[in-house]
C-alpha cells in the first residue's frame, strides 16, 4: 500500500478512486447509474456488503459481482433500501382517496396509475383496493414498476407478513386477504389488476397522460440533479391535471419550474402543457 498506510489523505484518494471506478463498471455491466444516488449513503451500503464478503477494495468486489450471478443478485437486492408497507403513512391516502380518488372516480372513461418504485407490491395493492371499493379498479390501468426483479417477484406473489400489515384498515383486511400459513395474501381480483414491469427510473422511457403518479420513498436516495431530471419526467407523463403523490420526506422545492404546481401536501398537480 505504500505511502497510503501512512498518509490517511493518499489512502482517502485511492479509496475514492477505487470507488469511482466501481461505479463507472457497474454503469457498464448493469445500465444502473450510482452516482446519481446520493453518494455518501451508497458508498455506506455498498462497503458494508463488500466487506461481508471480505473484499478489501471496490475492484475486487466488482471482479467478482462481474463472475457470479447470485453475488450480482445480492448487490442489485441491497443497493437500495426495499422496505414498504399497506397504507403507509395512513393520513396521507386519506387524503388521496378523498381529495384525488374519488373525484377520478367519478370521471368517466378509463383511469391510468402508476406506482413507481412499487418495492415488494403494499403500495400498488393499496391503490388497487382504493379503486376497488370506489368501483373503479375495472377500468384502471395499473402499472406498477421497480429496478429490482427480485422485489417484483415478491410483488406478484402477493403474499406478506405482519409487518406490512400494520395500517391496513379492518374492513379492507377482511375484503382483500385471506390467511394461509401466518402470511396474509392478497385475493386474485387484486393481483390481476396490477401489471408489475421492471423498470430502471433514472434510465428507462416514461409512459404518459397518467392521472395519477406515486412516487414515494425512493427519490430521497437521489442526488438533486437527478430529482430534478425525474420531477419533470413526471410532470411529463402525467396528464394536463393529474397528480403526483411522493413519500412524506420529498417536498418538491419551487414545483413550478418543473411544471407542478402544489395540490396539498406531498401531493403535485401537472399545472399545464408541462415543461
Ligand atoms: C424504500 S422502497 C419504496 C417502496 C414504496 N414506494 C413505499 O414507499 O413504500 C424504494 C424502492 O425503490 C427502488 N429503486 C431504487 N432505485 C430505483 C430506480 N433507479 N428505478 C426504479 N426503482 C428504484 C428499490 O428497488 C426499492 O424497491
Amino acid at each position: 500500500m505504500g505511502e497510503a498506510g501512512t498518509n490517511p489523505q493518499v489512502g482517502f484518494a485511492e479509496d475514492d478512486a477505487d470507488f469511482a471506478r466501481f461505479v463507472e463498471d457497474i454503469r457498464k455491466l448493469t445500465s444502473i447509474d450510482l452516482s446519481l444516488y446520493k453518494e455518501n449513503q451508497m458508498r455506506r451500503r455498498l462497503t458494508t456488503l463488500r466487506l461481508k464478503h471480505g473484499f478489501s477494495a471496490f475492484s475486487a468486489y466488482y471482479e467478482a459481482l462481474a463472475r457470479d450471478p447470485k453475488l450480482l443478485g445480492e448487490f442489485l437486492d441491497r443497493m437500495t433500501i426495499n422496505v414498504s408497507e399497506f397504507w403507509r403513512n395512513p393520513n396521507r391516502w386519506q387524503m388521496l382517496k378523498e381529495r384525488f380518488l374519488e373525484p377520478m372516480a367519478q370521471r368517466p372513461g378509463r383511469l391510468l396509475v402508476w406506482s413507481a418504485a412499487c418495492s415488494t407490491g403494499e403500495e400498488p395493492y393499496t391503490l388497487a383496493m382504493l379503486l376497488d371499493s370506489l368501483g373503479a379498479l375495472e377500468r384502471t390501468t395499473l402499472l406498477a414498476t421497480d429496478i429490482d426483479e427480485t422485489v417484483l417477484a415478491k410483488a406478484k406473489e402477493g403474499a406478506y407478513a405482519d409487518r406490512s400489515m400494520r395500517d391496513v384498515p379492518q374492513e379492507y383486511l377482511l375484503r382483500y386477504f385471506r390467511q394461509e400459513n401466518g402470511m396474509y395474501r392478497v385475493t386474485d381480483k387484486l393481483k390481476q389488476a396490477v401489471r408489475f414491469q421492471r423498470q430502471n427510473l433514472l434510465l428507462d422511457p416514461f409512459p404518459d397522460r397518467y392521472d395519477l403518479i406515486v412516487c414515494r420513498n425512493v427519490m430521497i436516495y437521489f442526488t438533486e440533479e437527478a430529482k430534478s431530471g425525474l420531477y419533470r419526467k413526471f410532470a411529463q407523463a402525467l396528464k394536463p391535471g393529474g397528480i403526483l403523490f411522493v413519500g412524506s420526506t420529498e417536498q418538491i422545492f419551487s414545483p413550478g419550474q418543473y411544471g407542478l404546481e402544489a395540490a396539498d401536501t406531498f401531493f403535485y398537480r401537472r399545472a399545464d402543457a408541462g415543461v
